[in-house]
């Protein structure tokens, strides 16, 4: 069996990474849809088919867990796949598999607190506010999946969401770094801006833009702690495998990279960030 990983396309390859760094022997198949990509400005509807052919293929290649390791599929589908389409499934594969987030562990980063923790709501003032910004696709944005979550179990975080339509396009066609930085810088302007200060964390809320994190950092103000997902989402999925042996990763070392799209090398952008050559077959 294998781990998938499934994002619109290079972005997860940040989640990825880490995951790869924690289970070193697991087994490991990355799709991504770049005939589809980018998932952020397209309908609800159309993300959840997506992610599901996304799932349908990864099980299909021998995965026993698939890792949504993209924030608009895991914001918009994930909970309605789990819920109509996985347990179906999973009865017709006749064996274990399960599809995972990144959203959870990231808000479990975020707020220091553990997921099923249910804050007790309390009329005091609060007398510092921690200002967390979030960047992240429209489709993301529009789910508030963050704000809502975060509010459950933190009084004292205020979240402001920027949506960035079309960062994850440019990184995904390997934009020139001074582009990068103008629409990064831009964003980072304008979220200050609503806030009437900047953000005391953020979080780079698209799995694209960790790739393109020291943009952000240079965007921020010096020292602005970055809410680092792929290393939650790894650390999560360690303790996940450890509880649950049924979903057997593999244990040969395998690296896999799929994608819908045109298949050969990847662009020097995520080729910089994987620290070396990266080529994908065909889907
Ligand atoms: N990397 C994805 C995310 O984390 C998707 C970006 C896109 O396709 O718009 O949201």
């Amino acid at each position: 069996m294998a781990i998938g990983v499934f994002d619109s396309g290079i972005g997860g390859l940040s989640v990825h990474h880490a995951l790869v760094a924690g289970l070193p022997d697991a087994d490991f198949v990355y799709l991504a849809d770049q005939a589809n990509t980018p998932y952020g400005g397209r309908p609800g509807e159309e993300i959840v088919d997506l992610t599901r052919a996304g799932c349908e293929r990864l099980f299909a290649e021998g995965c026993s867990l698939v890792v949504l390791a993209c924030n608009t599929a895991a914001s918009v589908a994930l909970r309605r796949l789990q819920q109509t389409w996985l347990p179906g499934y999973r009865r017709a594969l006749g064996r274990p598999v399960n599809v995972l987030g990144i959203i959870v562990p990231t808000i479990e980063a975020a707020t220091g607190l553990p997921w099923e923790h249910e804050a007790e709501r309390r009329g005091d003032k609060v007398e510092h506010l921690d200002v967390l910004g979030i960047f992240s696709t429209p489709a993301t944005t529009r789910s508030r999946v963050y704000e809502i979550e975060i509010d459950k179990r933190r009084q004292d975080v205020a979240v402001f969401s920027e949506a960035c339509p079309d960062l994850a396009r440019l990184i995904e066609a390997d934009a020139p770094a001074a582009e990068l930085e103008a629409v990064i810088d831009g964003h980072v302007a304008a979220l200050s801006r609503r806030i009437g200060r900047a953000p005391d964390r953020a979080i780079l809320g698209c799995t694209h833009y960790e790739i393109t994190a020291d943009l952000f950092r240079a965007a921020l103000p010096p020292g602005t702690p970055l809410i680092h997902q792929p290393g939650a989402t790894a650390e999560a999925i360690g303790r996940y495998l450890a509880r649950h042996p049924e979903y057997e990763p593999g244990a040969g070392g395998g690296r896999r990279f799929l994608t819908t799209g045109r298949p050969g090398p990847q662009n020097g952008l995520a080729e910089r960030f994987w620290g070396g050559p990266l080529v994908f077959d065909p889907a």
